[in-house]
């Protein structure tokens, strides 16, 4: 993100950076990230740090926001506890998702709250994930000043209209719809005409970029629509966690060492802070995935440092700069519904292609989701809703009705002793009575 800001040369942009950590020494090692990557550029937004949340909102005009409550250490056991159980256990998706969010929610509200007493002016970026529900949760007390981002799905519109050999992909019209990481492209408009017809048609096109490759020309056919990549959670469900199952590590266990070993390193005051890794999502996914196969011990792997460039900050950017400027544009952005989908209230937040200028985000007409979308999507947001419920009154049947509801949970059996696990790992989740 601050190297965006640093390649940023248009008219009123950033100048002050604050970062806010809880943690002192968290906070040093990723200043000395800035300052390298801002070594030799002229006039580099001025950068602060502290470990006061009020210090760091206070004057503020837009907050970035991506926290992760518990650590790396609490998505492995999100991850470890579900697979433990035969459900999927990941970041934001299924079993594993649920427990993000019930330990982050509480924490998204309080931060809510210091922003609209300290720094009610301010544009709220959010990057947390879940980023749909966290975003919901704050925009009960942000309204429309919360924006939630997410990089797939304008990523799934560039491989694709790459595919289609568009010249400007940037200037393709996405009719992308769905909740974050649970959205579809039904339709790629270039020149007025829809090509994702003639996408579909075409087994190379298909199979030439990642989303393709994962789902395979037949599957993307019979739903009509290419999904986000992390739909496959859906629809290859039994292979996903079978594979989690046997992977030496979770993901998020291997973020942890890795991570580890990059503050670790950054203690020794001459290591240089920055390392990059490109690629996209699913590729670095796979990379771990083979990492994982090989024998423990197969020597040193790459390390990756916390610089990795996925299109965030391209999309974060776009958003704060057509905010600030009143410059229009149009982003895909988590938003509240408003009438966009119809299945969905106008409180639920969605991921839709948005207008953006001065006056905030504003969702867009999108087609209407086919049935087996809507369907999916409505379970989901009932699930979203439940979390939101257990977070809000501290019920443990509402939590348990969560992870029971959710179309990846197959009982509610597991769904209880999946409560009770996650209490035992997590004290973030003590709430739960
Ligand atoms: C994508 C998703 C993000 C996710 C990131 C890293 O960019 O949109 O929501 O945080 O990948 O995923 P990982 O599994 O590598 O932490
Ligand atoms: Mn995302």
């Amino acid at each position: 993100m601050y190297g965006a800001l640093l390649r940023d040369r248009g008219e009123g942009r950033v100048s002050e950076v604050t970062l806010y950590d809880l943690d002192a020494g968290r906070l040093s090692a990723v200043a000395r990230v800035l300052a390298e990557q801002a070594a030799g550029e002229a006039d580099p937004p001025e950068v602060s740090t502290t470990t006061d949340l009020d210090e760091a909102l206070r004057g503020a005009d837009f907050v970035f926001s991506a926290i992760r409550v518990g650590g790396l250490e609490g998505r492995a056991a999100d991850e470890r506890v579900a697979l433990a159980e035969g459900v999927l256990g990941q970041e934001t998706v299924g079993a594993g998702g649920i427990a993000y969010g019930l330990r982050t929610l509480p924490v998204a509200d309080m931060i809510a709250r210091r922003v609209a007493a300290v720094a009610p002016d301010a544009w709220f970026i959010n990057f947390t994930n879940p980023a749909g529900l966290v975003t919901e949760a704050m925009s009960r007390r942000l309204g429309d000043r919360v924006i939630g981002i997410c990089d797939s799905p304008v990523g799934l519109g560039r491989r694709v209209a790459h595919a289609l050999g568009a010249q400007k992909p940037q200037e393709a019209w996405l009719d992308y719809a769905g909740l974050n990481h649970l959205g579809w492209l039904r339709g790629l408009r270039i020149d007025g005409r829809d090509e994702l017809p003639r996408l579909l048609r075409d087994d190379g096109l298909l199979e030439s970029f990642e989303e393709g490759r994962l789902f395979g020309a037949e599957w993307i056919r019979s739903v009509g629509a290419v999904p986000n990549e992390y739909l496959h959670y859906y629809y290859f469900n039994r292979e996903t966690v079978r594979a989690y199952r046997e992977a030496r590590q979770t993901r998020g266990a291997f973020l942890r060492d890795q991570q580890a070993r990059f503050y670790e390193r950054m203690r020794d005051e001459a290591a240089p802070a920055l390392k990059t890794w490109d690629g996209t999502r699913a590729e670095r996914e796979a990379t771990y995935m083979a990492e994982n196969r090989e024998a423990a011990g197969a020597g040193e792997r790459d390390e990756a440092s916390l610089t990795e460039s996925g299109g965030y900050e391209k999309v974060a950017l776009a958003l704060m700069r057509a905010i600030a400027r009143d410059e229009r544009t149009t982003l895909i952005l988590n938003v509240r519904n408003g009438t966009t989908l119809p299945n969905l209230d106008a409180d639920a937040v969605v991921e839709v292609p948005c207008l953006v200028d001065g006056n905030g985000a504003h969702p867009v007409a999108v087609s209407p989701l086919e049935g087996h979308q809507a369907a999916l999507v409505g379970a989901v947001k009932a699930v979203e809703r439940q979390s939101l419920e257990a977070a809000a009154s501290g019920s443990r049947s509402a939590a348990v009705a969560a992870f029971a509801l959710h179309p990846l949970v197959d009982s509610v059996a597991v769904a209880r002793r999946l409560v009770d696990a996650y209490r035992e790992v997590h004290p973030g989740m003590g709430y739960l009575a």
